[in-house]
């Protein structure tokens, strides 16, 4: 549609990251509690996971606006103006992304299939004053067709995209053992199948309009460098080690096809997010005991990772951030 008018878990949880560490859970055991109360309580926002809207929390929006300001960072000044495609900007990693980029001058297309939310903050975006804009579009990568149909609408409307950033991902407690075949089909036809679709037709925009210093990023994660001993995050695990395995033959073959496109994957540790209380959706409890145990990541140190990698010089090309917590153990 076009315009339209709209990880306890994953990633590896305390038990998994805290080796001992009996102090700091004890004692957040109460914090667990309250958090998991205000769950039931109150819908999460997609920027605000877990909390009401009422409390201001680390990653809220006025912190992401305030972090990372208008003004242009070194390095960013040749991005303005040129379209980044964001996908899963309806919230968590991808909205703060896509906040981060329109800060910095650029036309953002953020897609994601709640489109209501990428519209609510292309507003923010406007009522701020942000050099770029943000355009939302619906569009549900688990189907190729609406896919091919959001490049195609941004050729004939932007002309093409300049930066890819993979970010949409998803997590369903299917075990290798137990679970469910349309559970990994899932997570397979977003976290891989999309990235590589998205990457394929970005690629192609660039190469169509001659655009050689344009850059593809992959939103990774840790669990796409080692496996942590939880099952229900073994499948997911194996289509992040996908991601590394594509971003390094990307990259093989960008230098095969003599163009000075840059690929690059990001691999956040726990980032508070949506991410947990969609794995464990039945359960939020332990969703929220998620984001309880250690200080985690904000979406927000995700982004600025991203604005890091897009302001190196041209000749730099950087391969994988990885980037945990500093409380994370694996
Ligand atoms: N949170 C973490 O601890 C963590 C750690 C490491 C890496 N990561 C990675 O970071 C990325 C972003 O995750 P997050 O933490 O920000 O999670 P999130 O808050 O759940 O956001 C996920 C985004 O992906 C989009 N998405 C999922 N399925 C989609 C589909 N079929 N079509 C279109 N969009 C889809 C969602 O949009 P809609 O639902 O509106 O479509 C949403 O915008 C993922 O790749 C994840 O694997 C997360």
């Amino acid at each position: 549609m076009w315009p339209v008018a709209e990880e306890r878990g994953v990633e590896p949880g305390p038990q998994a990251r805290q080796d001992g560490g009996g102090s700091r859970r004890s004692s957040d055991a109460g914090r667990s509690a309250a958090a998991a109360a205000a769950v039931t309580r109150e819908r999460p926002s997609p920027y605000n996971p877990g909390r009401g809207s009422a409390t201001q929390v680390p990653g809220s929006r006025s912190e992401v606006g305030g972090r990372l300001g208008t003004m242009a960072r070194a390095g960013m000044e040749r991005w303005r103006d040129r379209l980044a495609l964001v996908t899963g900007a309806s919230g968590g990693i991808g909205a703060a992304v896509a906040r981060a980029l329109v800060q910095q001058g650029l036309k953002v297309v953020g897609c994601a299939r709640t489109v209501g939310n990428i519209e609510e903050l292309a507003a923010e975006c406007k009522s701020a004053g942000y050099p770029g804009t943000l355009i939302p579009y619906k569009c549900d990568l688990s189907s190729e067709e609406d896919i091919l149909s959001m490049f195609s609408a941004v050729r004939s409307q932007y002309s093409g995209v300049d930066i890819c950033i993979n970010n949409a991902g998803l997590a369903r407690a299917d075990t290798l053992l137990s679970g469910s075949t349309s559970g990994w089909k899932d997570m397979f036809n977003v976290n891989v199948l999309a990235l590589s679709i998205c990457t394929r037709e970005a690629y192609q925009s660039m190469k169509e309009r001659k655009v050689d210093d344009g850059h593809i990023i992959n939103i990774n994660s840790m669990s796409g460098h080692r496996v942590v001993p939880q099952s229900m995050t073994h499948f997911y695990s194996a289509t992040k080690y996908a991601v590394t395995a594509l971003t390094e033959g990307l990259r093989q073959e960008l230098r095969e096809a003599q163009t000075h496109i840059r690929a690059t994957c990001i691999s956040p540790g726990l980032v508070e997010t949506q991410f947990a209380f969609k794995l464990h959706d039945k359960d939020p409890e332990k969703a929220a005991a998620t984001y309880e145990h250690i200080k985690c990541l904000k979406p927000e140190d995700v982004a600025e990772a991203v604005i890091y990698v897009l302001s190196t010089p041209p000749h730099v090309q950087i391969g994988d951030i990885q980037m945990r917590p500093t409380e994370q153990v694996t």
